[in-house]
């Protein structure tokens, strides 16, 4: 079930040719993507096939008009550094889109003490663990917890801030949701941090209420700061998937230690526009911005101005999700009854067991020009030496509904 492993294992070591190099950093293993070069570029794919990318989680759908005319009309605060604490503007939105989301409260979410902007959320989430790892707890190397497969920002957080990482399995078996509070106390005692996705990346796993009660409990008695990566919270089937901040707000809007991270590039296909934000406990939100005003690099005012307007628009998220949902059903009519398939409850991915991930993935590029990614690039080996991932690969369903049409006919084929 747990898991705590090497992941140095998982590819190329970096080896340093001066010693006044961090030595913590050598555990970074290369990114996925990297690994996928090195795979990948070896083999030529048929010449009459034009590629399909289905590895990077980058939405190709259409985002509103209103982006490039909010931009445009700003173009003269470019002139102007950005507050890292974001605009007036910007928070409230913020505030009055998660009171809709999530029914909370009047009142509970204060926009000038519980939000801050992140300009992308990969960024903020690797500077939470900086915030959030002491040099020891309970008198040892603090740990931090993250599922297994994982986003690959919360390893690299971890290993940069000094934590040892453990990787908790988020296995079929399981419903893809990590059972942290089954870990032994000795390493509940020493978790600084835990980062959680719901949806999750890849398996698009949703939490439900007492899943996520039960987490911030756990948060709770150990003392650990609890990171809730919410960034595909808009792209769902049917039910909207539950925050944590409904938790909080159940429990009369106490949010110490709960911080929930929200993202344009997935609810808004705005990926290069890098806005997001962080919402949860004002103390350490606090100490969040003070960081930013050290080292970080807040959005453009323009961009907090596009921002404002997305938050405030939901039109375009409900056709952006019923493109996903017409692309899941093409899926299912596709690809149901071969390679473990099922329909994800939330987030665009497909995560398909193939039997040998990276077998498949070169097999998908050689013979039918698609690139997916391997599973076992997103997940650590496990205590068994066994990698939960390893069987699977990760396909993004991020293009319009002809090009995936083709590249699933083009996957079933192959691989059938
Ligand atoms: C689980 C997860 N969290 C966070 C991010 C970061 O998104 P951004 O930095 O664009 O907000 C991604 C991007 O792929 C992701 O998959």
């Amino acid at each position: 079930m747990t898991t705590q492993s090497n992941i140095t294992q998982q590819g190329e070591q970096f080896s340093p040719s001066r010693n006044i190099i961090n030595p913590r950093l050598d555990a970074l293993p290369d990114y996925p993507f990297e690994r996928l070069r090195d795979l990948l570029d070896p083999l030529v794919p048929p010449a009459d096939l034009a590629p399909i990318a289905l590895s990077l989680g980058e939405p190709q759908h259409p985002y509103p008009d209103f982006v490039g005319e909010i931009l445009h009309a700003n173009r003269h605060l470019y002139g102007k550094y950005p507050p890292v604490a974001g605009t007036p503007d910007f928070r409230r939105a913020v505030a009055d889109w998660l009171n809709r989301r999530y029914e909370l409260p009047d009142g509970m979410v204060d926009p000038d003490r519980h939000i801050a902007p992140c300009a992308g959320t990969r960024e903020a989430l690797f500077r939470t663990a900086f915030m959030a790892v002491p040099p020891t707890k309970a008198g040892q190397q603090p740990v931090v917890l993250m599922p297994n497969p994982f986003y690959q920002c919360y390893a690299g957080a971890a290993i940069a801030a000094g934590a040892e990482p453990i990787f908790v399995s988020a296995r079929a078996e399981n419903g893809f949701l990590p059972d942290f509070a089954g870990l032994n106390e000795s390493i509940l005692e020493r978790t600084a941090l835990v980062y959680f996705c719901t949806p999750g990346n890849p398996q698009g796993a949703v939490a439900d209420l007492t899943y996520l009660e039960n987490l911030v409990a756990l948060s709770r008695k150990y003392d650990f700061t609890l990171v809730v990566d919410e960034c595909y919270a808009e792209i769902y089937n049917d039910a909207p998937p539950p925050g944590t901040l409904q938790i909080c707000a159940a429990n009369s809007g106490d949010m110490s230690g709960i911080l929930v991270f929200h993202s344009l590039s997935k609810r808004s296909n705005v990926a290069g526009l890098r806005s997001g934000f962080v919402a949860g406990d004002g103390e350490l939100l606090m100490l969040f911005r003070r960081l930013s005003e050290y080292g970080g690099s807040p959005s453009p005012l323009p961009v907090y101005a596009a921002a404002t307007a997305l938050w405030q628009d939901e039109d375009h998220v409900v056709a952006n999700r019923a493109l996903y949902v017409e692309k899941f059903d093409m899926a299912e009519r596709i690809l149901s009854n071969r390679f473990g398939f099922y329909r994800p409850q939330g987030g665009f991915f497909l995560w398909l067991d193939v039997g040998d991930g990276e077998a498949a993935t070169k097999e998908l590029w050689a013979r039918a020009a698609i690139r997916v990614l391997p599973g076992a690039y997103l997940s650590a080996d496990d205590d068994v030496d066994n990698n939960p991932g390893k069987n699977y690969i990760r396909v993004a369903m991020v293009h319009e509904k002809s090009i995936m049409e083709d590249a699933l006919t083009r996957i079933a084929d192959t691989l059938s």
